[in-house]
């Protein structure tokens, strides 16, 4: 039992740093909670935000620990010449921002470029980045965690404003804009090769979405005060398409491999378990107990 303890001590005292940083965005200042129908982010809003420049090519990433960024296996038809921006919100401005080339680049062993099964690579950079609140950590959807149908999500980006946008040279100021999930069994009509390693998000009716660019990029959703990373911008059919939601790598079904690969301190994880609306049938029945007990007590 002490030796449990003791290694439960341990995971905790080792994660930590992350555990506790992970997900927060001091300067995003949105009180509730291009990118295709979305608009400008403030400066800091998404500080895990990276900006990846592939030969030429522009995806986008997420810093998960203060040496890796998570991105999307198609990024990367080429892996040499990487160049990974942090802290950047316009390209016309260098204030806050970190640039890093990679160091290594991971793609899935199992990634399918036929299908986008396992759409996800780790880029490793060349030397750690020191956080501000312009560069921070995203937290990641631990594994188990379930994103109900209509839950509200972010996707972020300087990827185009259409699908008939010819890329480059991309946005200038990164784009925001916020889609709700859509179960697979629903999405899995629009896309035959649907995978559980799938998730998708949109509007019934379009006129939102990730686009040309934004690919490797995040969808994060609000825990909380935290924003968790729900998946990774993979493929769609054009964009923002009535009846063609947009597709992520579903994230949550990576932590061992991600945990397998990251050297270093270990990315933050949350078990995301639906939105607190979904807690609400949980406290009722905590609160259901004793409330019985007394109505039995004064019977
Ligand atoms: N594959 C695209 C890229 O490389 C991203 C497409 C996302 N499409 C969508 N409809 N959500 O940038």
């Amino acid at each position: 039992k002490l030796l449990l303890f003791g290694r439960i001590l341990r995971f905790v005292v080792d994660n930590l740093p992350v555990m506790s940083i992970c997900g927060a965005a001091p300067l995003n200042t949105r009180s509730d909670t291009r990118i295709v129908g979305g608009q400008e982010a403030a400066a800091g809003a998404w500080p895990w935000q990276a900006q990846l420049v592939i030969q030429g090519g522009l995806c986008g990433g997420s810093l998960i620990n203060s040496q890796w960024v998570l991105s999307a296996a198609h990024c990367f038809k080429s892996t040499s010449g990487v160049t990974v921006y942090l802290g950047l919100q316009s390209l016309t401005s260098s204030a806050n921002v970190v640039s890093r080339s990679a160091a290594q680049i991971i793609v899935h062993p199992d990634y399918n470029s036929n299908t986008n099964d396992n759409d996800v690579a780790l880029v490793q950079l060349f030397s750690a980045v020191t956080f501000t609140n312009y560069v921070r950590p995203v937290c990641l959807a631990a594994d188990g965690s379930v994103f109900p149908s209509g839950l509200d999500c972010w996707v972020t980006g300087w990827g185009t404003l259409s699908y008939e946008e010819v890329l480059p040279p991309g946005r200038e100021t990164l784009q925001e804009v916020d889609v709700p999930i859509v179960s697979n069994s629903q999405c899995s009509a629009s896309y035959s090769t649907l995978t559980n390693n799938m998730l998708c998000a949109g509007l019934t009716n379009g006129g939102k979405d990730s686009c040309q660019g934004d690919s490797g990029g995040p969808l994060v959703t609000k825990n909380g005060t935290v924003w968790v990373q729900a998946g990774v911008v993979s493929y769609g059919n054009g964009c923002a398409q009535p009846g063609y939601p947009g597709v992520y790598a579903r994230i949550s079904n990576y932590q061992t491999w991600i945990n397998s690969q990251v050297s270093g301190e270990q990315p933050g994880y949350i078990s995301f378990q639906g939105a607190a609306a979904a807690a609400r049938p949980l406290a009722a029945s905590l609160l259901a107990v004793p409330t019985l007990s007394l109505a039995l007590l004064l019977s």
